[in-house]
Protein backbone atom coordinates (compact mmCIF):
# COMPACT_ATOMS: atom_id res chain seq x y z
CA UNK A 1 0.00 0.00 0.00
CA UNK A 2 1.39 3.91 -0.81
CA UNK A 3 -0.79 6.30 0.83
CA UNK A 4 -3.80 4.05 0.82
CA UNK A 5 -3.26 3.33 -3.01
CA UNK A 6 -2.54 0.14 -4.02
CA UNK A 7 1.04 -0.76 -5.56
CA UNK A 8 0.77 -1.71 -9.00
CA UNK A 9 3.73 -3.72 -9.75
CA UNK A 10 4.56 -4.01 -13.63
CA UNK A 11 6.41 -6.49 -15.48
CA UNK A 12 7.60 -6.67 -19.19
CA UNK A 13 5.12 -9.17 -20.73
CA UNK A 14 7.95 -11.87 -21.59
CA UNK A 15 8.63 -12.01 -18.03
CA UNK A 16 5.16 -10.91 -16.10
CA UNK A 17 4.15 -15.02 -15.59
CA UNK A 18 7.67 -16.23 -14.39
CA UNK A 19 7.35 -13.15 -11.41
CA UNK A 20 4.05 -14.51 -10.91
CA UNK A 21 4.95 -18.28 -10.82
CA UNK A 22 8.23 -17.65 -8.57
CA UNK A 23 6.08 -15.22 -6.19
CA UNK A 24 3.07 -18.06 -5.63
CA UNK A 25 6.61 -20.92 -5.53
CA UNK A 26 8.09 -18.32 -2.88
CA UNK A 27 4.65 -18.46 -0.76
CA UNK A 28 4.48 -22.12 -1.01
CA UNK A 29 8.27 -22.25 -0.22
CA UNK A 30 7.44 -20.13 2.99
CA UNK A 31 4.11 -21.44 4.01
CA UNK A 32 3.47 -25.37 2.55
CA UNK A 33 0.36 -25.44 4.57
CA UNK A 34 -0.94 -22.73 2.49
CA UNK A 35 -4.51 -22.11 1.22
CA UNK A 36 -5.10 -20.78 -1.79
CA UNK A 37 -8.29 -19.78 -4.11
CA UNK A 38 -7.18 -20.14 -7.96
CA UNK A 39 -8.72 -18.75 -10.81
CA UNK A 40 -9.13 -19.81 -14.48
CA UNK A 41 -9.62 -18.20 -17.66
CA UNK A 42 -6.72 -16.82 -20.06
CA UNK A 43 -4.65 -14.67 -17.62
CA UNK A 44 -3.49 -17.25 -15.16
CA UNK A 45 -2.58 -19.80 -18.10
CA UNK A 46 1.10 -19.09 -18.74
CA UNK A 47 1.65 -18.67 -14.66
CA UNK A 48 0.36 -22.52 -14.64
CA UNK A 49 2.82 -23.53 -16.99
CA UNK A 50 5.52 -22.04 -14.89
CA UNK A 51 4.34 -23.15 -11.80
CA UNK A 52 5.92 -26.66 -11.58
CA UNK A 53 9.45 -25.43 -12.82
CA UNK A 54 9.32 -22.37 -10.29
CA UNK A 55 8.03 -25.17 -7.58
CA UNK A 56 11.36 -27.22 -8.37
CA UNK A 57 13.72 -24.23 -8.42
CA UNK A 58 12.37 -23.02 -4.58
CA UNK A 59 12.34 -26.84 -3.22
CA UNK A 60 8.29 -25.98 -2.50
CA UNK A 61 5.29 -28.16 -3.56
CA UNK A 62 1.11 -28.07 -3.74
CA UNK A 63 1.65 -31.68 -1.28
CA UNK A 64 0.29 -29.50 2.15
CA UNK A 65 -1.50 -26.90 0.81
CA UNK A 66 -5.12 -26.50 0.07
CA UNK A 67 -6.31 -25.13 -3.14
CA UNK A 68 -10.04 -23.86 -3.54
CA UNK A 69 -11.45 -23.28 -6.90
CA UNK A 70 -12.51 -19.43 -6.92
CA UNK A 71 -15.63 -19.83 -8.81
CA UNK A 72 -17.95 -22.92 -11.31
CA UNK A 73 -20.70 -22.81 -13.49
CA UNK A 74 -24.09 -24.18 -13.05
CA UNK A 75 -25.46 -26.50 -15.42
CA UNK A 76 -22.33 -27.92 -16.90
CA UNK A 77 -22.10 -32.33 -16.54
CA UNK A 78 -19.00 -33.51 -14.14
CA UNK A 79 -16.79 -34.16 -17.30
CA UNK A 80 -17.41 -31.30 -19.44
CA UNK A 81 -14.07 -29.49 -20.21
CA UNK A 82 -15.02 -25.89 -19.62
CA UNK A 83 -15.99 -26.58 -16.02
CA UNK A 84 -13.24 -24.47 -13.74
CA UNK A 85 -12.46 -27.35 -11.67
CA UNK A 86 -11.96 -29.46 -14.77
CA UNK A 87 -9.69 -26.56 -16.23
CA UNK A 88 -7.62 -26.03 -12.77
CA UNK A 89 -7.17 -29.64 -12.92
CA UNK A 90 -5.87 -29.87 -16.13
CA UNK A 91 -3.89 -26.71 -16.61
CA UNK A 92 -2.35 -27.43 -13.26
CA UNK A 93 -2.69 -29.46 -10.93
CA UNK A 94 -2.54 -32.51 -13.63
CA UNK A 95 0.94 -31.16 -14.21
CA UNK A 96 2.19 -30.95 -10.51
CA UNK A 97 4.56 -33.31 -8.99
CA UNK A 98 2.76 -33.42 -6.01
CA UNK A 99 -0.84 -32.63 -5.87
CA UNK A 100 -2.85 -30.59 -3.37
CA UNK A 101 -3.73 -32.37 0.08
CA UNK A 102 -7.00 -31.11 -0.57
CA UNK A 103 -8.93 -29.20 -3.43
CA UNK A 104 -12.40 -27.88 -2.48
CA UNK A 105 -14.90 -27.13 -5.47
CA UNK A 106 -18.44 -26.06 -6.14
CA UNK A 107 -20.48 -29.52 -5.71
CA UNK A 108 -23.18 -28.02 -8.19
CA UNK A 109 -24.25 -31.12 -9.46
CA UNK A 110 -26.04 -30.83 -6.00
CA UNK A 111 -29.40 -29.40 -6.10
CA UNK A 112 -29.06 -26.33 -4.10
CA UNK A 113 -25.92 -24.13 -5.28
CA UNK A 114 -26.32 -21.88 -2.39
CA UNK A 115 -25.71 -25.31 -0.14
CA UNK A 116 -22.72 -25.64 -2.60
CA UNK A 117 -21.43 -22.84 -1.70
CA UNK A 118 -22.25 -22.65 1.96
CA UNK A 119 -20.01 -26.27 1.94
CA UNK A 120 -17.03 -24.80 0.37
CA UNK A 121 -16.84 -21.69 2.89
CA UNK A 122 -16.92 -24.54 5.16
CA UNK A 123 -14.18 -26.12 4.09
CA UNK A 124 -12.20 -22.96 3.86
CA UNK A 125 -12.93 -22.00 7.58
CA UNK A 126 -11.82 -25.55 8.38
CA UNK A 127 -8.41 -25.37 6.69
CA UNK A 128 -7.98 -22.24 8.55
CA UNK A 129 -9.68 -19.46 6.09
CA UNK A 130 -7.78 -18.00 2.99
CA UNK A 131 -4.41 -16.92 2.92
CA UNK A 132 -4.17 -15.80 -0.92
CA UNK A 133 -6.88 -15.30 -3.04
CA UNK A 134 -5.58 -15.15 -7.23
CA UNK A 135 -7.63 -13.45 -9.33
CA UNK A 136 -8.00 -12.81 -12.54
CA UNK A 137 -9.59 -9.06 -13.80
CA UNK A 138 -12.87 -9.53 -15.98
CA UNK A 139 -13.25 -6.99 -18.98
CA UNK A 140 -16.68 -5.94 -16.90
CA UNK A 141 -14.49 -5.55 -13.78
CA UNK A 142 -15.73 -8.72 -12.50
CA UNK A 143 -13.79 -11.07 -9.83
CA UNK A 144 -14.47 -14.38 -10.09
CA UNK A 145 -18.35 -14.21 -10.86
CA UNK A 146 -18.68 -11.25 -9.13
CA UNK A 147 -20.16 -9.47 -11.63
CA UNK A 148 -21.12 -5.34 -11.61
CA UNK A 149 -23.52 -5.18 -8.81
CA UNK A 150 -21.60 -7.56 -6.04
CA UNK A 151 -21.28 -5.63 -3.06
CA UNK A 152 -18.50 -6.01 -0.74
CA UNK A 153 -20.36 -8.19 1.97
CA UNK A 154 -21.59 -10.17 -1.13
CA UNK A 155 -21.21 -13.79 0.05
CA UNK A 156 -20.67 -17.12 -1.75
CA UNK A 157 -23.48 -17.41 -3.77
CA UNK A 158 -24.97 -18.50 -6.96
CA UNK A 159 -25.11 -15.87 -9.35
CA UNK A 160 -26.80 -14.77 -12.77
CA UNK A 161 -23.96 -14.03 -15.26
CA UNK A 162 -23.11 -11.30 -17.27
CA UNK A 163 -23.26 -11.38 -21.21
CA UNK A 164 -19.44 -11.06 -21.63
CA UNK A 165 -18.94 -14.02 -19.19
CA UNK A 166 -21.32 -16.05 -20.84
CA UNK A 167 -19.75 -15.43 -24.51
CA UNK A 168 -16.35 -16.36 -22.69
CA UNK A 169 -17.84 -19.92 -21.21
CA UNK A 170 -19.47 -20.21 -25.18
CA UNK A 171 -15.97 -18.64 -26.51
CA UNK A 172 -13.77 -22.14 -23.81
CA UNK A 173 -16.31 -24.44 -25.93
CA UNK A 174 -19.26 -24.79 -23.63
CA UNK A 175 -22.50 -24.65 -26.41
CA UNK A 176 -25.03 -23.76 -24.89
CA UNK A 177 -23.06 -21.56 -22.56
CA UNK A 178 -24.04 -21.34 -18.94
CA UNK A 179 -25.75 -18.98 -17.79
CA UNK A 180 -25.55 -18.73 -13.64
CA UNK A 181 -22.61 -19.96 -11.54
CA UNK A 182 -21.28 -19.88 -7.65
CA UNK A 183 -18.33 -17.98 -6.95
CA UNK A 184 -16.30 -17.21 -4.09
CA UNK A 185 -18.06 -13.99 -2.89
CA UNK A 186 -16.62 -10.23 -2.43
CA UNK A 187 -16.85 -11.16 1.63
CA UNK A 188 -15.05 -14.28 1.82
CA UNK A 189 -12.40 -12.43 -0.98
CA UNK A 190 -11.90 -9.67 0.82
CA UNK A 191 -11.63 -11.65 3.87
CA UNK A 192 -8.20 -13.62 2.52
CA UNK A 193 -5.10 -12.35 4.10
CA UNK A 194 -3.49 -11.60 0.38
CA UNK A 195 -5.27 -10.85 -3.00
CA UNK A 196 -2.80 -11.36 -6.11
CA UNK A 197 -5.02 -9.40 -8.88
CA UNK A 198 -3.40 -10.31 -12.02
CA UNK A 199 -3.44 -8.50 -14.88
CA UNK A 200 -2.11 -9.05 -18.63
CA UNK A 201 -2.74 -7.85 -22.55
CA UNK A 202 -4.00 -4.38 -23.48
CA UNK A 203 -7.20 -5.68 -24.12
CA UNK A 204 -7.35 -5.40 -20.14
CA UNK A 205 -5.81 -1.83 -19.99
CA UNK A 206 -9.00 0.19 -19.65
CA UNK A 207 -10.34 -1.77 -17.08
CA UNK A 208 -7.05 -1.81 -15.09
CA UNK A 209 -7.52 2.10 -15.20
CA UNK A 210 -11.19 1.55 -13.74
CA UNK A 211 -10.20 -0.45 -11.24
CA UNK A 212 -7.19 2.21 -10.01
CA UNK A 213 -9.27 5.17 -10.74
CA UNK A 214 -13.04 4.81 -10.07
CA UNK A 215 -14.78 5.71 -7.24
CA UNK A 216 -15.28 2.73 -5.10
CA UNK A 217 -18.41 1.17 -6.02
CA UNK A 218 -20.37 -1.88 -6.75
CA UNK A 219 -20.17 -0.92 -10.04
CA UNK A 220 -16.31 -2.09 -11.06
CA UNK A 221 -15.86 -5.16 -8.41
CA UNK A 222 -12.31 -5.30 -8.78
CA UNK A 223 -11.96 -1.98 -7.15
CA UNK A 224 -13.77 -3.21 -3.92
CA UNK A 225 -10.55 -4.50 -3.64
CA UNK A 226 -8.75 -1.36 -3.00
CA UNK A 227 -7.61 -0.54 0.66
CA UNK A 228 -7.47 -4.63 1.26
CA UNK A 229 -4.21 -4.23 3.17
CA UNK A 230 -2.81 -7.62 1.48
CA UNK A 231 -3.88 -6.22 -2.30
CA UNK A 232 -1.01 -7.01 -4.75
CA UNK A 233 -2.25 -5.90 -8.51
CA UNK A 234 0.69 -8.04 -10.53
CA UNK A 235 -0.15 -6.32 -13.78
CA UNK A 236 2.46 -6.71 -17.88
CA UNK A 237 3.40 -3.54 -19.24
CA UNK A 238 0.72 -4.09 -22.06
CA UNK A 239 -2.28 -3.76 -19.06
CA UNK A 240 -0.18 -1.49 -17.24
CA UNK A 241 1.29 0.85 -20.15
CA UNK A 242 0.55 4.33 -18.84
CA UNK A 243 0.79 3.62 -15.46
CA UNK A 244 4.22 4.69 -13.27
CA UNK A 245 4.96 1.55 -11.59
CA UNK A 246 4.42 3.24 -8.29
CA UNK A 247 0.78 5.17 -8.08
CA UNK A 248 1.82 8.32 -5.90
CA UNK A 249 -1.04 8.71 -3.35
P1 LIG B 1 -9.47 -13.89 -18.55
O1 LIG B 1 -10.73 -13.67 -17.66
O2 LIG B 1 -8.35 -14.30 -17.64
O3 LIG B 1 -9.85 -15.00 -19.48
O4 LIG B 1 -9.18 -12.61 -19.25
C1 LIG B 1 -10.60 -13.04 -16.43
C2 LIG B 1 -11.95 -13.07 -15.80
O5 LIG B 1 -12.97 -12.97 -16.51
O6 LIG B 1 -12.02 -13.17 -14.58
Amino acid sequence: MTGGRPLLEIHPADTWADHVADAVAERLAANPDLVVALPTGSTPLPVYERLPAALAAAGASFGAATVVVLDEFIGLPVDHPVRCDAVLRRTLLDRLERPPARFVIFDVDEPDPDAACAAVDDAVAAAGGLDLVILGLGANGHVGMNEPGSAPDAPSRAVDLAPSTIEAARRYGADPAPSRGVTLGMAPILAAREIWLLISGTHKAGILQRTLSDPITSAVPAALLRGHPGLRLIADDRAASGWPARPRS
